[in-house]
C-alpha cells in the first residue's frame, strides 16, 4: 500500500553515530566511535540511586529539578566560574537552572524556546547533530560556518557576514565535539559584541565544560554576565559522571529565557527521572573531587593515545578538550571518510567517526576535496586504546 504521510523531515537519515556502532558490532570491532565511556559510573553514585530507588524515592520531581540539586549545580558554578562576581552578578539555583532529561532535552528546549518561523540560526562545522533537526521543528534554518581546520578555529568576520534581519541565535560548543578544540577568552568577547550589536541570542553548548587539558581553561558563557545575559547554557552530568545511559542534564539562564524554557519543559517530560536526582545531588555534595580530577583523568587517556599512535602514518591534530582525537589520514588512503571508517571497521578492526556527515550538504563536496580527517573517542580502558592503536600503526 502506497502512504499518502508527508515526512516533516525528509532528508533526515540514521545518525552517523549509530550507523558506525552497529557496524562496529557487526563486525566486533573496537568501537572508539560513538562517545560514551567504557568504563562504569562510580560506586557511589550507584549506591545512591539504588538506595532512592528501595526507599520509594520514585514519583515525579518538581518541574525544574529537586530544588537541591539546583543549589547544588550553582554552588559548583559560583565554584568554578563566577568567584569574580559580585554576588548579586551570580546565577541563582532556584531561578535560573533547570533540570533536563540528558544536555539534548536542554538543546531541544533551548532552540523552541527561542527559535520562531523564518528564524536564522549560526551553527559551525562540523556540528553535534541534533541542532539542526530541532531549528528546522522550529521553523527556522541554520546558517552553516565552517570551522577552519586543522584547529577549527571560528572566523568572526564571517559570522558578521552572516548576520542578517532574519537572525536569531548562534549556537556555540566548547570544548567541541568533534575536533576538540576550545574556545578562547578572545572568542567569547567577541561573541558577546556581536550578540549584543545585533540583538541575538546564544545557545552554548558545554556538556565536555569539565575535560580541558594542558591547563587550559574552559571558557564558560557562565563567566561572562553580560553575555550570560543572552544566553542558553547546557550541560550533562552523563558525560561528567560517565552515566551517558541516565540521559540526565541541566540548563542554565537568566530569568526571562528561563520562564520561556520552563514554560515548554513541562509539557516536553514534565521533569527528569527523580532516584537519578537525589544520586548526583549527593555526588556533588559529597565527592567533589570527582569533577575536578575529571580534565586529568582523560588529559591521560588523551595521553595514552597519542603515544601509542606516535609511530603510525596518521597525522593526529590537536585535542585541547572532549574525549575526541582526529586523525589525518591523508598519508594512508585516498578513499573518502566514510568509505574509510567502513573499510577501518571491516578490514583493521576499528571503528571511528567521519566527520563529513556532520558538515551541511552543501558544504560537504568542497569538504571531501580539502579533508581526510576522522574521530577517535578515547573515553575508553587503557588496553582498549592500546590495541586499537597497534592496529591503525599497521596501516
Ligand atoms: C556536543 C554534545 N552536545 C550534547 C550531547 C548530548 O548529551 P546528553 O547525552 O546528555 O543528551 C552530546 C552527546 O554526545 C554532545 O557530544
Amino acid at each position: 500500500m502506497s502512504s499518502s504521510f508527508t515526512s516533516k523531515m525528509p532528508n533526515i537519515e540514521t545518525s552517523i553515530f549509530t550507523e558506525m556502532s552497529m557496524m562496529a558490532n557487526q563486525h566486533q570491532a573496537i568501537n572508539l566511535s560513538q562517545g560514551f565511556p567504557e568504563f562504569d559510573t562510580p560506586a557511589f553514585l550507584k549506591d545512591k540511586i539504588n538506595q532512592a530507588i528501595s526507599e520509594g524515592k520514585n514519583q515525579y520531581s518538581p518541574s525544574n529539578g529537586l530544588p537541591e540539586l539546583l543549589m547544588q549545580i550553582a554552588e559548583m558554578i559560583h565554584r568554578q566560574y563566577q568567584s569574580h562576581l559580585a554576588d548579586e552578578q551570580k546565577l541563582n539555583g532556584l531561578n535560573n537552572v533547570t533540570i533536563t532529561s540528558g544536555a539534548t532535552e536542554a538543546l531541544w528546549v533551548a532552540i523552541q524556546a527561542l527559535v520562531r518561523p523564518n528564524d536564522e540560526v549560526i551553527i559551525f562545522d562540523p556540528a553535534y547533530d541534533s541542532y539542526e533537526p530541532a531549528v528546522e521543528l522550529a521553523g527556522g534554518t541554520c546558517r552553516h560556518i565552517t570551522l577552519n581546520a586543522p584547529n577549527y578555529t571560528i572566523n568572526w568576520l564571517q559570522v558578521e557576514q552572516s548576520i542578517n534581519a532574519k537572525t536569531r541565535a548562534i549556537i556555540v560548543n566548547s570544548p567541541h565535539n568533534p575536533t576538540g578544540s576550545i574556545l578562547s577568552e578572545s572568542d567569547l568577547h567577541t561573541l558577546q559584541g556581536l550578540v549584543e550589536k545585533y540583538d541575538l541570542y546564544v545557545i552554548s553548548d558545554e556538556v565536555y565544560e569539565h575535560m580541558t587539558f594542558d591547563g587550559l581553561r574552559h571558557e564558560s558563557v557562565l563567566r561572562y554576565p553580560e553575555l550570560f545575559n543572552r544566553s542558553f547554557v547546557v550541560s550533562s552530568f552523563g558525560k561528567t559522571f560517565h552515566c551517558t545511559g541516565w540521559k540526565m542534564g541541566y540548563c542554565a539562564a537568566p530569568n526571562e529565557l528561563m520562564t520561556e524554557f520552563r514554560k515548554i519543559h513541562q509539557y516536553v517530560t514534565f521533569c527528569s527521572f527523580t532516584p537519578a536526582q537525589i544520586a548526583i545531588t549527593q555526588m556533588l555534595k559529597q565527592q567533589p573531587e570527582h569533577i575536578t580530577a575529571l580534565a586529568s583523568f582523560y588529559q591521560e587517556k588523551r595521553d595514552v593515545l597519542v603515544n601509542a599512535l606516535k609511530g603510525s602514518r596518521f597525522t593526529l591534530l590537536p585535542s585541547k578538550g572532549t574525549y575526541f582525537l582526529l586523525l589525518d589520514y591523508s598519508a594512508i588512503s585516498e578513499l573518502n571518510d566514510r568509505d574509510f571508517c567502513h573499510w577501518l571497521i571491516k578490514e583493521v578492526g576499528v571503528a571511528a567517526i567521519p566527520l563529513s556527515p556532520l558538515y551541511s550538504a552543501e558544504q560537504r563536496q568542497q569538504y571531501h576535496k580539502n579533508n581526510k580527517v576522522i574521530r577517535l573517542c578515547f573515553a575508553k580502558n587503557d588496553d582498549t586504546l592500546l590495541k586499537a592503536a597497534d592496529l591503525l600503526c599497521q596501516l
